[in-house]
């Protein structure tokens, strides 16, 4: 069976962002039942920047009460923490031996993350890609959900599988698709309809947390960047709005439409009262999820469990693989 593989960063909350854009999908896919599903809490990834140990477990584990409030199945996707399933970090490495500086040096994620003193980042934010590669190969992932950010993440993939295959004289490595689709496939700031809603971001109001309670949200909504203007009937009027386009486009991923659907009904309406229905809309969807997150929470030792079950399964795929992988390079084993 095809497998779809994908992660998100245990390196703070979950956004709006990472909830419409990734979680739902990975949902989605889970629920179509055409692939075999393998999600993953990176780990590893998070720190390529510095994480307080305290809050890289906690937030592991949030992460994973976060996938199954939204409906992930840990007996029909495989749930895991990566540092668990060795064999990525294994590959990893390979792939650091495959991959080009070049390549690297090209990756907008790491001149935005690294900044201006390249030098004083980790080698690990450097190689970030190679690992991430190594994340979605380990399974002959052919499909891979994610938000607009990852993009090009995904064509390194593809040039490590090409490269790979090419320099051992195999066709080992498949070549993967990033799958960005639906209205969430780069969500905003509340702040500013240009930047990224990130969890990173020092200001808080410019995103919605997962864990925000029901007052938060509607503050947050109430408070987002708007234009005096009305909701156009059509898309063609959110051209040069980045912040009305932003909110229209939560709206509409949150109710599961298009956004031509949203604005036909919507046309007319001042964001004043749009920004209410918003704000509604998104707690009624919302605080489920937190509260059955909360719940979660309240017994760690389950989702260890669940995590160390999800790496046994995964291990029967990635052991086989990564041994292959070191056949063909002509390891001694
Ligand atoms: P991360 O943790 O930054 O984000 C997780 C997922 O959420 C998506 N996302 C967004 N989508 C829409 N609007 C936004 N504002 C927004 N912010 C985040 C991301 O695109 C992503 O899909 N490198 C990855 C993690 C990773 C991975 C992988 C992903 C590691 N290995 C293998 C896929 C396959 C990352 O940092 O995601």
């Amino acid at each position: 069976t095809p497998r779809v593989f994908s992660g998100i960063q245990p390196s703070g909350g979950l956004t709006l962002g990472n909830y419409l854009g990734a979680m739902t999908r990975f949902v989605d896919w889970q629920n179509r039942g055409t692939h075999e599903t393998i999600y993953c809490m990176v780990d590893l990834h998070a720190i390529t920047v510095p994480q307080k140990p305290a809050d890289l477990t906690h937030n592991t584990r949030e992460l994973c009460a976060g996938f199954l409030a939204s409906g992930i199945d840990p007996e029909r996707s495989i749930l895991i923490n990566q540092s668990r399933v060795p064999e990525h970090a294994q590959l990893g490495w390979v792939f650091n031996c495959v991959a080009r500086m070049g390549w690297m040096g090209r990756m907008t994620q790491w001149k935005d993350k690294a900044g201006k003193n390249q030098k004083a980042a980790s080698l690990g934010l450097f190689a970030y890609p190679a690992l991430m590669a190594a994340d979605i190969l380990l399974y002959h992932g052919t499909h891979v959900p994610v938000g607009e950010d990852q993009k090009q993440h995904i064509e390194l993939t593809r040039d490590i599988a090409t490269k790979f295959n090419h320099d051992y004289g195999v066709d080992f490595f498949p070549l993967t698709e990033p799958v960005i689709e639906g209205a969430a496939t780069r969500i905003m700031s509340l702040r500013d309809g240009t930047k990224k809603m990130s969890k990173s971001d020092p200001v808080d109001a410019s995103r919605i947390n997962l864990t925000d309670d029901a007052d938060t949200i509607a503050r947050k909504f109430r408070k987002a960047k708007t234009d005096p203007d009305p909701l156009p009937g059509s898309e063609e009027g959110l051209e040069g709005r980045p912040d009305a386009r932003n909110l229209v486009n939560i709206y509409a991923a949150l109710d599961g439409r298009s956004v031509a659907e949203v604005l036909v009904e919507k046309e007319g309406a001042m964001f004043g009262h749009f920004k209410q229905d918003l704000a509604d809309l998104a707690v009624a969807k919302l605080s489920p999820i937190s509260s059955e997150m909360a719940r979660l929470m309240q017994d760690p030792a389950e989702i260890d469990r669940i995590l160390a079950r999800g790496a046994e399964r995964a291990r029967e795929i990635t052991v086989p693989i990564l041994e292959r992988t070191y056949e063909i390079i002509g390891m001694v084993r």
